[in-house]
């Protein structure tokens, strides 16, 4: 069941999503050769505790961190470790945190160091097709619109889309209807309406679309081991309008001319 929600619930969505921002800009500030992914997560957990939320991936469903870490050919839902990140490394932050009972949810590909220009490409491609999923978020269309945009941009530029895994509904839950596909069929799915608030959340692969979860249960990786890249927005329709509730603009002041 798709749960609308009041203007007043929407301002406590922005709330939350503000937070998760915020967070993803000071994890942006750390990312660097020679750091572990475990130093990105205490950050991250702390930077949420102290400004009065709370870390929402932190034992959801036995999930073991604040953060998602996903190197290279992991797709998502990666632990974070003792890993070092290296030169060359591609690295995605995905994160939720919990604000007066309201979810937001963000995730940023980031590059470390020197990065393969295809790869650094394929983080190029995948940000703006988030941009096209949302630009075809209107409401009155369709989630299966969302779909499509996405889809359609990033194949005819050679990639994959995942199809196991998708964006989602959200709200007092981190994960609510509607499901919102990176692949599908304009015309198909729920209608868009006020009160409805969503999360776009490509997951490219250079490679096959394939992918294998591990052992933990979690870490979603690539069955090919090519590079998959990530990015998410929080996005609330209210006031006949859309609104893009989670930003990259304080990743975009932590990385300067970094910034992809
Ligand atoms: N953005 C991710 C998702 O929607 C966040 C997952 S948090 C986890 O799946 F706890 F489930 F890992
Ligand atoms: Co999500």
């Amino acid at each position: 069941m798709i749960y609308l929600k009041t203007p007043e619930e929407m301002r406590g969505m922005q709330v939350a999503c503000d937070l998760v921002s915020r967070t993803l800009g000071e994890v942006a500030r750390w990312i660097a050769p020679g750091v572990t992914t475990n130093k990105l997560d205490t950050i991250a957990r702390e930077f949420i505790h102290d400004n009065g939320g709370r870390p929402a991936c932190l034992g959801y469903g036995g999930f073991p961190a604040t953060l998602c870490i996903e190197v290279n050919d992991t797709v998502v839902h990666g632990f974070p470790s003792n890993y070092t990140l290296r030169d060359g490394d591609i690295v995605g932050i995905d994160t939720v945190t919990e604000v007066g009972g309201f979810n937001g949810d963000s995730c940023y590909t980031f590059m470390v160091g020197d990065v393969d220009p295809k790869v650094r490409q394929l983080l190029a491609d995948t940000k703006e097709s988030l941009c096209r999923g949302i630009e075809a978020a209107r409401i009155g269309r369709r989630i299966g619109d969302i779909s499509n945009a996405v889809q359609t941009y990033c194949e005819k530029r050679g990639y994959s889309v995942v199809r196991e895994m998708t964006g989602h509904g959200i709200g007092r839950r981190m994960h609510e209807d509607p499901e919102v596909p990176n692949y599908g069929r304009r015309g198909t799915g729920p209608v868009i309406r006020n009160g409805m608030c969503i999360c776009i959340e490509p997951m490219i692969n250079m490679g096959s679309r394939n992918i294998v979860i591990g052992r933990d249960g979690w870490t979603c990786q690539t069955k090919d081991h090519k590079p998959s890249a990530h990015f998410e927005h929080t996005i609330a329709f209210y006031d006949d309008e859309r609104h893009i509730l989670t930003t990259f603009d304080y990743i975009q002041e932590a990385l300067g001319d970094r910034f992809i």
